[in-house]
Order: C-alpha cells, then sequence, then structure tokens
C-alpha cells in the first residue's frame, strides 16, 4: 500500500519568536509511519515540528502550520491509498501575526484566535476509495466524542486515547488506545509501546483493505 501518516503538532506562529501549539512530540505517528514501512509499504510521512530522527525507508514532508499540513496533504494525497491523521493540528491560530518581536508591556495582552482548517473535514470529498484513519485526543472518557468525530470527519477508523493521563498520549513511549470502527465496532487495546500499538494499527489497516477488495489483496 501507499500511505500516507502525519505526525506531530502543529506551530502557529504570533510574532517571529512567538507561537501556539501543544504537546505533541511526533512519537506517535512517527511509530505508525516506522511500522507500515517495516511492513513493506510505501510510507510519505507529513510532519509538524518534531525532535524524532526521520524513520528510515519513509519519505519525510516538514510542515510547521496547520496551513501547510494541509496543503501537503492535498498534495500528497492523490497518490496514496490509506491516510493516518495522528498529527495534533492545531485548532486555532493567531489572527494577526506582527512582523515584528511583540515588546512586554505592563498589562495584559489579548490575542485574537481563529479555527484553522479542518483538515479531515477538508479533504472529506476527495476520499473516495481511500481508508481514512483518524485520532482522538480527549480528556477523560475519550469514547463518546471519538463516536463523534469519526462520523462527522467521515473516517473508516479512529484511535481513541485518553490525553490527560501521564502514563500514555502526548510525549510518552506508551500508548493504550480504543479503536472505533466505522460499523460500529469497537476494541479496546491494552497499554502497550507506541510501537506496538502502530504495529497492530497498520495489521487491522492492512485486514480493512483486504476486505474492502474481497480478499483479492496481500
Ligand atoms: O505525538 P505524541 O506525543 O506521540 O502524542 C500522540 C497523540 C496524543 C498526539 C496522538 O495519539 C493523537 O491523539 N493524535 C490526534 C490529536 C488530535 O488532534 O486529536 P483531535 O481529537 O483534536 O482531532 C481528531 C482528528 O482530526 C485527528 O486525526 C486530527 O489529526 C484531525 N484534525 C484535527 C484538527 C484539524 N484542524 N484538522 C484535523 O484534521
Amino acid at each position: 500500500m501507499r500511505l500516507l501518516v502525519t505526525a506531530g503538532p502543529t506551530r502557529e506562529p504570533l510574532d517571529p519568536v512567538r507561537y501556539l501549539s501543544n504537546r505533541s512530540s511526533g512519537k506517535m505517528g512517527y511509530a505508525v509511519a516506522s511500522a507500515a514501512a517495516a511492513r513493506g509499504h510505501a510510507v510519505v510521512l507529513i510532519s509538524g515540528p518534531v525532535a524524532l530522527p526521520p524513520p528510515p525507508d519513509v519519505r519525510l514532508v516538514r510542515v510547521n502550520t496547520a496551513a501547510e499540513m494541509l496543503g501537503a496533504v492535498q498534495s500528497e494525497l492523490a497518490d496514496c491509498e490509506a491516510l493516518i491523521m495522528a498529527a495534533a493540528v492545531a485548532d486555532w491560530r493567531p489572527v494577526f501575526i506582527a512582523g515584528q518581536k511583540i515588546k512586554k508591556h505592563a498589562g495584559n495582552l489579548t490575542v485574537e484566535l481563529e479555527p484553522t482548517a479542518d483538515i479531515l473535514r477538508h479533504i472529506k470529498s476527495d476520499k473516495g476509495a481511500r481508508l481514512f484513519v483518524g485520532f482522538a485526543a480527549e480528556t477523560g472518557d475519550p469514547l463518546p466524542a471519538a463516536r463523534a468525530k469519526l462520523q462527522a470527519k467521515g473516517l473508516d477508523f479512529i484511535v481513541a486515547n485518553d490525553v490527560s493521563r501521564s502514563d500514555i498520549g502526548f510525549d510518552v513511549d506508551h500508548n493504550q488506545v480504543t479503536l472505533l470502527h466505522v460499523d460500529g465496532r469497537t476494541d479496546h487495546w491494552p497499554k502497550m509501546t507506541k510501537k506496538e500499538t502502530a504495529e497492530r494499527l497498520i495489521r487491522e489497516l492492512e485486514l480493512a483493505v483486504k476486505a474492502q477488495s474481497g480478499g483479492a489483496a496481500g
């Protein structure tokens, strides 16, 4: 398969030295890209700014902002059979980006934010026969919001994780996820390394592609 994977945070600039972002390290998305490449798939990894080495046998496209990630996804999607959006895309960005560093001054600074483009919603109509997999980062029980996102974003699967826990989710080597299928099936996976979680996710994807093509693939 040809797979498109996104990973890491995006950074939304406020001025030349400051930005709005989140705690994503890229570990989950990089693990997915590595697991897919290790299974012999052709992988394009679109990565926000992270401190990880490029995974072997993967074509890496680096981006910073949500708008850049959207552009990269749009230009790579046509050649891919599946998209896995593990990136933690910023949901808002500053309306105005100052050209010079905003000087410190007495009192509060009010920053107006506007929504970024929702990448998955934006490309929903280009899905065709491709498999789309999202991740849902929630605090507390992730399942109700994950189910809603699965439907709203037109996904085949969503991988739900509770990012309020310190032992899984953001910037650690483990995750504990629930895989929600579009047909309503719900699989609770045990706590595993992100590598193991990624390997299992790639196997699920391979099975889904095989089922979609009537068992002819793989
Ligand atoms: O990077 P790590 O430190 O390893 O952490 C892993 C992780 C917690 C970031 C990862 O497991 C995860 O949950 N990624 C998704 C984070 C997220 O943005 O979730 P969300 O529930 O806000 O978004 C739902 C889906 O919509 C995601 O697939 C997201 O990529 C996508 N999205 C979100 C916002 C946006 N503007 N466009 C999008 O396409």
